[in-house]
């Protein structure tokens, strides 16, 4: 979600973000208006990108599913043709975001729809500490804080974790003691036991065949 949003930030275009779970919930019976309408938008706002994200809660392969009314068969039809471009789609950039791209309907996939899939792998030890850094800047920290130990003990922590992780070390220092002072380092310990890594080793390993096995389906 961030990478998307960073995106529309850093290309300076119009971003008109709509979270698929919004659509179902919000336009009850007429959620192939409310896709309609978001192209129509994007189109009139272009330069513009628009961001569907946890597009899997609207875009699951059609037929397979529990949806029994049918609403998210018509979701993608009404995406794919917005796609296709029966009016033409120029200036407007479509980015979804999704932790199920399984799920997903495979028409969505092929050229010409989202034509580029990009795995975002979790956070690395750089990345897990630069992301330490982010999050514990207004934290008062002790002088034995260390944050590359932080991430080289955090693997499988996502960007989430490691916030929630932060907040729980500032609050484990307070219920320790109530007034100002340093968070230290055996708060950010007693913080990592609480909050533990969303990803597992294996989690991890089955996103990256997935990664893979999609790559190969596009592209071939
Ligand atoms: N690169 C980063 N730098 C700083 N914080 C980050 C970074 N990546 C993630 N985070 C933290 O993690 C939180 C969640 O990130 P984000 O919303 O991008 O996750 P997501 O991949 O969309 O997860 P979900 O699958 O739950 O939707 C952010 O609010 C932020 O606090
Ligand atoms: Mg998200």
């Amino acid at each position: 979600t961030l990478l998307a949003k960073a995106v529309a930030t850093e290309s300076g275009a119009n971003f008109i973000a709509v979270r698929g779970p919004e659509i179902l919930s919000k336009w009850v019976g007429e959620s192939e208006r409310a896709i309609r309408k978001i192209f129509e938008r994007a189109r009139q706002a272009a330069p513009a990108v628009v961001f569907f994200d946890e597009i899997d809660a609207i875009a699951p392969a059609r037929g397979a599913r529990f949806d029994t009314s049918g609403v998210t068969d018509r979701i993608v039809n009404q995406m794919l043709a917005e796609m296709d471009g029966i009016q033409p789609l120029s200036n407007v950039v479509v980015i979804g975001a999704t932790n199920r791209p399984d799920i997903l309907d495979p028409a969505l996939l092929r050229p010409g729809r989202f034509d580029r899939l990009i795995y975002v792998p979790p956070p690395d030890k750089e990345a897990r500490k630069e992301i330490f850094k982010i999050h514990t800047k207004k934290v008062p920290l002790g002088e034995d804080v260390d944050l590359e130990k932080l991430a080289e003990m955090t693997e499988g922590y996502t960007g989430a974790d490691i916030e929630a992780a932060v907040r729980e070390a500032v609050m484990a220092k307070l219920r320790e003691k109530l007034e100002v002072g340093k968070v230290e380092m055996r708060h950010f310990l007693e913080a990592l036991k609480k909050v533990p890594p969303s990803l597992t080793k294996e989690d991890i390993l089955r996103y990256e065949r997935l990664a893979k096995e999609l790559k190969k389906l596009t592209l071939g």
